[in-house]
């Protein structure tokens, strides 16, 4: 994809002293993982994405036309009220990253207001909500002063804005089912940006439930962007690749005909084999918890008893993403208070569903 049209050529910064955009950006589940990047965020397999409903990012900025241009983006970065040192960092580094899509940030403060729907520090990873609502909230901002700027080009600028922040968050922007990374099967995909497929999910996927087990709420003991590194050495990277193209062919028939069954072992398959990539890694992580492992045993041996379609899967830490039909909701509700509570940390669980992306607030 050529994404010099992303680069803004007539905007005109003196349309606006003062703007504020606010908008909510959702987390999202990868179904297929990416993990392995090259630099900026070019996956090394390509990935597909439910977008999620009730874990999101809400976000502020105010926009406020300076003097003078800065050599930097200047901006003053709140979340959840207070001023937040590790989150300056990266956000710098995004700024620096999308400068060359974004000249006109230089002439502007930014203000920017943040806060997570989902309890701070669950473990849930939050960078992809967050650098997502700050691309779209950007890109809003860019409509009004950059007349060139279509809606076509609008929409796809937000995912690739978004994944100069952080790969997972281009997948975030729109719903329900969002791919990234260049797959034959997938009609216009690309590493530069998500792409929602061309193919209409099945029925079977509708209003699908994720229950997310919040079995260890501490910090992850590996970044992602570490972790993504240490594919670059891992023994078996190169056949995990192989794998996860593999699983996107079948993962797109699989939502395109409803087979839930398959779906699960795609999915489940996908999610242990990213902690197997771990655990291989030198240094390796075992990101799981015994209390990971137990409730997952718990939920294979429900799943074959009551013949139930409950399916899980994992990102790079210990909680559990409990995938189910929306039909199914009120059984497996009523068996993660019974049986699975016991194994989050103080008993908690968030209730989430397939969502359709980024909202203006
Ligand atoms: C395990 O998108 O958090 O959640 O691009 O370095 O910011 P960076 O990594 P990130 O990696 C997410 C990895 C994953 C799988 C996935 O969401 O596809």
């Amino acid at each position: 994809m050529n994404t010099k049209f992303f680069i803004p050529r007539d905007y005109e910064i003196t349309k606006v002293n003062k703007h504020i955009e606010k908008w909510r950006s959702p987390s999202n589940i990868a179904l297929v993982k990416y993990w392995g990047k090259r630099d900026v965020q070019i996956p090394a397999n390509p990935s597909i994405s439910f977008t999620l409903k009730n874990s999101y990012t809400e976000t502020e900025i105010k926009f406020t036309l300076k003097s003078e241009k800065s050599e930097f983006v200047d901006f003053d970065l709140y979340f959840e009220g207070e001023k937040n040192k590790s989150f300056d960092e990266k956000v710098i580094s995004y700024f620096k990253n999308v400068s060359v899509y974004t000249p006109y940030l230089k002439y502007y403060h930014l203000e920017i207001k943040s806060s997570n729907s989902f309890p701070h520090s669950s473990g849930i990873a939050s960078s992809a909500s967050a650098f997502s609502a700050l691309s779209v909230c950007i890109v809003a901002f860019e409509k009004i002063i950059n007349m060139s700027l279509t809606d076509d080009i609008a929409k796809k600028k937000e995912s690739f804005l978004s994944r100069l922040g952080s790969g997972s968050a281009c997948r975030s922007v729109n719903g329900p089912l969002m791919m990234w990374g260049e797959h034959k099967d997938y009609k216009l995909s690309t590493n530069e940006l998500a792409i929602e497929p061309e193919f209409k999910l099945h029925d079977n996927f509708k209003e699908f439930q994720d229950t997310i087990l919040l079995i260890d709420k501490g910090q992850k003991s590996v970044s992602s962007t570490i972790g993504h590194g240490l594919m670059n050495t891992n023994p078996y990277a190169k056949e995990r690749f192989v794998q996860a193209n593999k699983n996107m062919s079948e993962m797109k028939i699989i939502l395109e005909k409803g087979d839930l069954k398959r779906f699960g072992q795609v999915v489940e398959n996908e999610a242990l084999s990213l902690h197997a990539m771990m655990m291989t890694s030198t240094p390796s992580f075992i990101l799981m918890k015994p209390n990971t492992v137990a409730a997952l045993e718990v939920v294979k041996e429900y799943r074959d008893r009551e013949g139930v379609d409950l399916y899980f899967t994992l990102d790079a830490g210990a909680n559990i993403h409990l995938l189910y039909p929306k039909s199914e909701k009120e059984e497996v509700l009523s068996f993660i208070k019974a049986k699975l509570v016991a194994y989050c940390e103080n008993e908690q669980y968030i209730c989430d569903e397939l969502g359709n992306g980024a909202t203006s607030v």
